[in-house]
Parts: C-alpha cells; sequence; structure tokens
C-alpha cells in the first residue's frame, strides 16, 4: 500500500501588489481556479489519489494563472471553470493532455 497521492495538481497563489510589473497568478484567478479544481475533482470521485495544493510562484507569472500537474510535469493556464473541467475530466481521469490550455499553446495566442 503506497501513502500519499499518485498526482499533485498545482495551482499558483502567489499575490504581488496590484501594480507590481509582473502581475501575480493570484490576482488572475488563482484561488478561484484552484476551487474549481477542488470542487470538479471531488465530483469525479478523484480526491483518494489525486490533490490540489496551492503553490507559490512557478516563474510564468506574466502568462498567470499557471497550473503544473506532477509526476508528467504539465503545465496549464486554465482561465474558466469550462478549463479546468476540461483539465480534469481529460488529463486527470483519462491521462490525455489537453492541448489547448497548455502553457506554450495559450502563450502562443497572447498578443
Ligand atoms: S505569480 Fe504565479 S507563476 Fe509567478
Amino acid at each position: 500500500m503506497s501513502i500519499g497521492y499518485d498526482i499533485h495538481v498545482f495551482v499558483c497563489e502567489n499575490e504581488r501588489p496590484e501594480d507590481h510589473p509582473r502581475g501575480s497568478c493570484s490576482r488572475r484567478g488563482g484561488r478561484q481556479i484552484r476551487r474549481w479544481f477542488k470542487e470538479a475533482m471531488s465530483h469525479e470521485g478523484l480526491t483518494e489519489k489525486t490533490r490540489v495544493n496551492k503553490s507559490g510562484c512557478l516563474a510564468h507569472c506574466e502568462s498567470g494563472p499557471i497550473v503544473v500537474i506532477y509526476p508528467q510535469g504539465v503545465w496549464y493556464r486554465p482561465e474558466t471553470q469550462e478549463d479546468v473541467v476540461e483539465i480534469v475530466q481529460s488529463h486527470l481521469l483519462r491521462g490525455r493532455v489537453v492541448e489547448h490550455l497548455l502553457l506554450e499553446n495559450k502563450d502562443e495566442e497572447t498578443p
């Protein structure tokens, strides 16, 4: 029997002052993103082996809110509840990466 969790979802909730040039995930909705993960994971019965945690800065501040899932090391940038539900249902339940929500793909959309 293993102790601990198989998958960790880290959601950046770092908060900087409102006028900070890099911004911060907390001010871009990081707290709400984590709440949505908790709700969706609970709804899908994923709380036994999968855990969502708030994290400090993950060094992609300008692109936040940032999420990284380990042990796969997959980086996401969800913005809506629908994005979070898609990550939970596809990545966490079925092991399928959600390509259009990956941090590197979302960054390409940013003008
Ligand atoms: S504040 Fe979230 S990645 Fe730096």
